[in-house]
């Protein structure tokens, strides 16, 4: 099938890293994560440059749930760019990693993250959900004498579905309000997230929503109180996986039978992904903002929570083929656990290489099974491979960093190690 320049680089990439996966598989063994450091930093530093060729300077917050990974969160750091943070699990290792510029956001916060926030409230931008944590923490720093950064997480008809987390719109003035009678609260912020854009579109409509809002409901002065919009995360980058041709609305958990698969009738192998490059978003985005938002606001700076977009490449894993069932069926050693649910069984294709015997031009029917005492543990149909892959064969499912070491289990199999490539 036609492949995309985005796959095509991404081949070439695998072929550049195979013979040190071989070495790392050899001396370290296997299963593994692989984290890939250049491409978190490629991935940061592109998305900026996108804001920045329209003029704009976009303040990263990289999304800790899409990939935990101490390496991650450092190397985000590094790039001097900050962490959002939805936990104090996830709020400890932000400050393990050295994060200097960190918003805690995310639903039901409790007393006990309120105290760790405080601890920390030098780095840390509180994105609110409701009028009962506003007034606890404003109780809890007013105690403590500190004056806490805060905004508030709004939703709108775009973020339908998304009703759990933070407040209506129309509820901001009245939130504003309240928040202003409490010398221990700055606030000065405005939230809202939407997953999965693979257009700029919900961003164009939110910002629209939000300006019409602010134009009937706030006064000039108090618009000047505002200090950032942080439209959180949501970005898809271009993927390296696709849709399986059975399952084209990827709600079902169907399967076509072993004899379609290995005859391959199925035609199509996978059904691309299709998403708007980060430049366009970027684009769309700016303009919007430029227009709408900054005569209103014109204190704030733009915030964004991009985790997906970040972390999608950085990580690859890394298995052996332990037993080989029939020819057209192996077992490898690493198993669904390491993702923690059944993505590539039913939904997603990627595509997966027999480093040991690497042809990239040559993919064929074969079931790759984990090792999981359950049949739900397939890695995928179809593998590169020069011929029928052996026992011992070196296998790689590379750029997955995206919900899947954050999703790991203890089900049944330990979490394999990360190895730092
Ligand atoms: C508040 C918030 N910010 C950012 C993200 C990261 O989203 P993504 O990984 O799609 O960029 C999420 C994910 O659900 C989120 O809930």
């Amino acid at each position: 099938m036609e492949k995309s320049s985005n796959f095509k680089s991404r081949f070439q990439k695998v072929k550049i890293l195979r013979p040190k996966l071989l070495e790392v598989a050899k001396k370290t063994g296997t299963p593994l994560y692989l984290y890939d450091k250049e491409e978190v930093k490629k991935n940061v530093q592109t998305f900026k440059n996108a804001f920045k060729k329209e003029g704009l300077n976009i303040n990263v917050f990289f999304a800790t749930k899409s990939n935990y990974y101490l390496g991650i969160l450092k190397t985000v750091v590094q790039e001097k760019e900050g962490l959002d943070v939805s936990s104090q699990r996830e709020l400890k290792l932000a400050i393990e990693a050295g994060a200097k510029k960190i918003i805690y956001t995310g639903p039901g916060k409790a007393e006990k993250d309120f105290e760790l926030i405080l601890k920390h409230h030098e780095k840390i931008t509180v994105n609110l959900e409701s009028i009962r944590e506003l007034k606890l923490l404003a109780k809890m720093a007013e105690a403590k004498k500190i004056t806490m950064r805060c905004g508030v997480r709004i939703y709108t008809k775009v973020q339908s579905g998304w009703t759990k987390f933070g407040t209506p719109i129309d509820n901001l003035k009245t939130f504003f309000n309240e928040a202003k009678k409490y010398k221990s609260i700055n606030f000065c912020g405005i939230h809202f997230h939407i997953s999965y854009n693979k257009t700029p579109e919900k961003y164009i409509k939110t910002f629209k929503i939000l300006a019409e809002y602010l134009k009937k409901n706030f006064t000039e002065s108090e618009r000047k109180n505002f200090e950032y919009i942080d439209m959180g995360g949501g970005f898809y980058p271009q993927p390296f996986e696709g849709i399986y041709p059975w399952n084209p609305e990827e709600d079902s958990m169907e399967v076509p039978s072993e004899k379609e698969i290995m005859e391959t009738k199925i035609g199509k192998r996978y059904i691309p992904i299709k998403v708007d490059p980060v430049e366009k978003f970027a684009k769309e985005i700016v303009k919007i903002y430029k227009k709408e938002i900054l005569p209103l606001l014109p204190n704030v700076s733009l915030y964004a929570e991009p985790g997906r977009y970040i972390c999608h490449s950085a990580m690859h894993m890394l298995f052996k083929i332990i037993d080989i069932k029939n020819p057209k069926l192996g077992i490898t050693d690493g198993s669904n656990n390491m993702i923690g649910w059944e993505r590539y069984q039913f939904f997603h294709y990627v595509p997966l290489f027999n480093l040991s015997q690497f042809d990239q031009k040559n993919e064929i029917p074969f079931i790759t099974y984990g090792s999981l005492c359950t049949p739900d543990d397939i890695w995928g149909y179809y593998i590169y491979s020069k011929t029928t892959p052996k026992e011992g064969d070196i296998i790689v499912m590379p750029f997955q960093g995206a919900y899947t070491y954050t999703f790991a289990q203890n089900f049944i199999k330990e979490i394999p190690p990360v190895y730092d490539l």
